[in-house]
């Protein structure tokens, strides 16, 4: 099969669909792959590192459209990119479709076969395309924290870990999934007194058994959450309610008997965020205040470290694309009732049932196309 990876053209989009290493996987397999020149060149992944693994570096974003037979991105495609698709071309990314009715009826007027990386799920549950960019944001909610909580960025002028005869701060996880999890590992890592709150006691349970009494895990209520939130120096929100709105846990009466110059960081606010007082925020201007607390709301964490994340996204997605590369897609998606789950769009269908339900399309299971 020929594969196609064309530099991606959102705002601020550094990712890249294929690492040199995952283009040897497939080339060692016998497909081709075409690289758009200077794909990765800004997370230094240079043109002749594609080439030593395999692939053609190709001047133009409209050539790898033309002649590839599966495009292999990391965003959602952009107008200008659902206009290049043609009819029976594979395309494997992140596409968030529920919310985005215009792309979808790119999509649908394509008639590609569009495959989400969001909505893979895995056989131990979980959306495993997804944990990568979790795991990537806990782990940097705890660094963002901590430079916010410097003086020269607004903060209470506070060392998370403390030092010798000094205490160190506290840092409050709402949500012990991924992100929660993830985030703890990095705040015990870098010494500081760590609560942890979720609603599942079996969660807790597993970190309890880890960590020990390095940790204290509090059952997640409107009483612990406040008792935790006034005594902490960083708090970071980390929960999801699967297809829900986040729940606004943290409310505004709360942040505003915070300690002045402490640190909220709402990882979980691309689903709304769980502080009342969120807004969503971007790199290039990630925090505000409100009553003297400092709010990081970055919707898009993983952008900020474009290189581990499409590291971490590959391990995630190659799995699959080599089997949609040597098997081709009807054969693949019959196969994997886990990579059929991806199916969002094929040949003008609508095969994921939320998309449909929510934008008004008919639902077409993938199993009916497949034959
Ligand atoms: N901002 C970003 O760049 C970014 C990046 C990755 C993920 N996220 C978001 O972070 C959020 C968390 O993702 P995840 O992968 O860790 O999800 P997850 O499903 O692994 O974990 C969510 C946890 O929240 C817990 N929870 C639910 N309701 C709760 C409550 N009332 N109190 C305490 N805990 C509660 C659940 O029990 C679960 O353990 C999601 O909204 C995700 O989309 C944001």
């Amino acid at each position: 099969m020929l594969v196609g990876v064309p530099k991606e053209i959102k705002n601020h989009e550094y990712r890249v669909g294929l690492t040199p290493p995952s283009v040897r996987e497939l080339t060692s397999r016998g497909h081709e792959v075409i690289v758009q020149q200077g794909a990765g060149e800004q997370i230094g992944l240079s043109d002749e590192q594609y080439v030593a693994a395999g692939a053609s570096i190709v001047g133009t974003a409209k050539e790898i459209f033309s002649r590839a037979d599966m495009i292999v991105k990391v965003k959602e495609p952009q107008p200008v990119e659902c206009a290049m698709l043609r009819e029976g071309q594979v395309l494997y990314t992140y596409l968030h479709l529920a919310p985005d009715p215009e792309q979808t009826a790119a999509l649908v007027k394509s008639g590609a076969v569009c495959i989400a990386y969001e909505t893979i799920t895995g056989p131990g549950g979980g959306l495993p395309l997804l944990a990568p960019m979790s795991e990537v944001a806990g782990r940097m909610s705890i660094q963002a924290g901590a430079a916010h909580l410097e003086k020269s960025k607004g903060g209470m002028g506070l060392l998370l870990g403390g030092v010798p005869g000094v205490a160190p701060g506290h840092v409050v996880i709402i949500g012990a999934g991924v992100v929660g999890t993830n985030a703890l590992q990095m705040a015990v890592g870098a010494g500081a007194r760590v609560t942890v709150l979720d609603k599942n006691v079996d969660r807790l349970r597993q970190l309890d058994l880890v960590f020990g009494n390095r940790i204290s895990t509090l059952y997640s209520n409107a009483h612990a959450i406040e008792e935790a939130v006034l005594d902490a120096d960083l708090v970071i929100g980390g929960v999801l309610v699967p297809g829900a709105a986040a729940p606004k846990l943290v409310t505004r009466d709360m942040i505003s008997r915070m300690k002045k110059g402490a640190v909220v960081v709402d990882v979980a606010i691309d689903q709304g965020g769980c502080f009342e007082t969120s807004h969503a925020t971007t790199h290039a201007d990630p925090t505000f205040v409100v009553d003297g607390v400092i709010h990081y709301c970055v919707a898009n964490m993983p952008g900020a470290v474009a290189r581990t994340s499409t590291f971490a996204l590959n391990n995630a997605t190659i799995g699959h694309a080599v089997a949609l590369a040597t098997k081709g897609w009807r054969q693949a998606l019959s196969d994997d009732a886990h990579l059929r789950n991806g199916l969002n769009v094929c040949q003008g269908k609508v095969t994921y049932e939320a998309v449909a339900k929510d934008l008004n399309y008919d639902y077409v299971p993938a199993e009916s196309l497949l034959g």
